[in-house]
């Protein structure tokens, strides 16, 4: 194959992708994008042509290249496209996308409030919470939606208690924050005006808060946040912003997928899902092995610092490197089967929280959230079984996850 028919093939395939018909099961797309091999792509919205990589070994390789910047250009039109009177924060780069020193100095600054202990401590609430939404739905006269009765309001609740977000508030954070992800999702199409009004919405919402938390100080995390000091530095009150914007988006609307597809993969196999009923200590395999086989987080992206050659492609400075998290992971020089789901394997490798300097600030809250929900959701499923296979999706092609799993009632405590 040409270079040339390949870039047109894999322009093809990710028109594939993108169509709703892939939602439910990508990995056929995906594995015939990874036989491809890296392979240019160069859309519109870029200013020079890109390319897509989608085996482990590279994926790798580009999140530890410090020659890749997460410093992306669209962030930067942002501010722009604000209406008069947007409150400054929107302007503020989410540290994601900011390249050392920046990034350095905030996630320094970050760490010191959102501590490995301070994420422990909350085991107890977790199972608190897990338990009552599982009480909860045994009482409803309706089949049981494990993604909206479970999946979803568990990471919300507690990224929202843990930050200081009123109980009354979470609904309409949701929603604002619903609308925003649309800004981290697809190939490059620009920002919808819905995504722009609940990035806006949220950091009108989000000013007001860390004002009130900075008058009157509370226990949460926004409140140590305002008092971080390391080596007389501290965070300023539109980077107080966009971290709390930052922490409440990611922390659920990517676990929500997790503990989905989680649930869904031990449904659609019940020795594993009987495995973990008789055994808890599994959950941590359960997690790592949901994490690898259908993760929360298909894509991410970089952009290169200077010119660079990859193996296959040559790129220009400026260029964005996507990176297909998903197809990676079911690599087959890299995991043995990869298409099955199996906890049980000798190593489970996977790149679902990043790598390198931007990995993962949540993964500990995100593991352990989804230990307990599927542990204690398989003591609660006696005869568990899926109404509805494949299930409905969101539309989102890299927060990729079930709109609904729909099972009989759990059983009562
Ligand atoms: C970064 C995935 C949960 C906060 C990232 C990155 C990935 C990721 C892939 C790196 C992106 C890149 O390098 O381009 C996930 C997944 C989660 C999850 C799959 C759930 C299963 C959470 C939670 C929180 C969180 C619960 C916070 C409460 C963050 C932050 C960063 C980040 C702050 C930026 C780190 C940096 O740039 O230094 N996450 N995340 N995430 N995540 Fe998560």
């Amino acid at each position: 194959m040409t270079a040339t028919t390949r870039d047109h093939t894999l322009l093809e395939l990710i028109g594939a992708l993108i169509e709703p018909a892939a939602r439910p099961d990508p990995y056929p797309v995906y594995a015939r994008i990874r036989d491809l091999g890296p392979a240019m792509l160069d859309l519109p919205v870029w200013e020079t042509p890109g390319a897509v990589i989608s085996s482990y070994r590279e994926c790798e390789a580009v999140l530890r290249d410090p020659r890749m910047s997460s410093q992306r250009g669209r962030d930067r039109r942002l501010a722009e496209l604000m209406p008069p009177g947007a409150p400054s924060s929107v302007g503020q780069r989410w540290f994601l996308s900011l390249d050392p020193p920046d990034h350095t100095r905030l996630r320094r600054l970050v760490s010191a409030a959102f501590t490995a202990r301070r994420i422990a401590r909350l085991s107890g609430r977790i199972g608190e919470l897990v338990d009552g939404l599982l009480d909860r739905a045994a009482e409803r006269d309706r089949p049981f939606d494990i993604v909206e009765d479970l999946a979803y309001p568990l990471p919300m609740t507690v990224i929202c208690e843990t930050l200081g977000v009123p109980a009354a508030d979470h609904e309409q954070v949701r929603e604002w924050s619903s609308r925003l992800t649309r800004l981290i999702d697809g190939f490059g199409a620009g920002p919808s005006e819905e995504s722009l009004n609940g990035l806006l919405a949220l950091n009108v919402y989000l000013n007001e808060l860390i004002a009130s938390r900075q008058a009157d100080p509370g226990d949460d995390l926004v409140s140590e946040l305002i008092a971080v000091r390391e080596g007389g530095d501290s965070l300023s009150h539109d980077e107080l912003v966009s971290i709390v914007a930052l922490l409440l988006v990611a922390g659920h609307e990517t676990t929500v997928n997790l503990i989905a597809n989680g649930a869904l993969a031990l449904l659609r196999h019940p020795a594993h899902f009987a495995a973990l009923r008789e055994n808890p200590a599994l959950a941590e395999a359960v997690v790592e092995e949901t994490l690898r086989y259908d993760p929360p987080v298909h894509i991410t992206a970089r952009v290169t610092t200077e010119d660079v050659e990859l193996p296959g492609v040559r790129l220009r400075r400026g260029a964005t490197v996507v990176l297909l998290l998903a197809a990676a992971h079911r690599d087959p020089a890299e995991a043995e089967n990869p298409d099955v789901f199996d906890p049980h394997r000798p190593e489970i490798k996977h790149l679902a929280f990043g790598l390198g300097p931007h990995f993962c600030l949540g993964a500990p809250l995100a593991r352990l959230e989804a230990r307990l929900a599927l542990t204690r959701l398989t003591r609660r499923l006696p005869e568990p079984a899926l109404l509805q296979d494949p299930p409905p999706y969101r539309d989102h092609v890299n927060l990729r996850g079930p709109l609904s799993i729909t099972v009989p009632r759990p059983a009562p405590p």
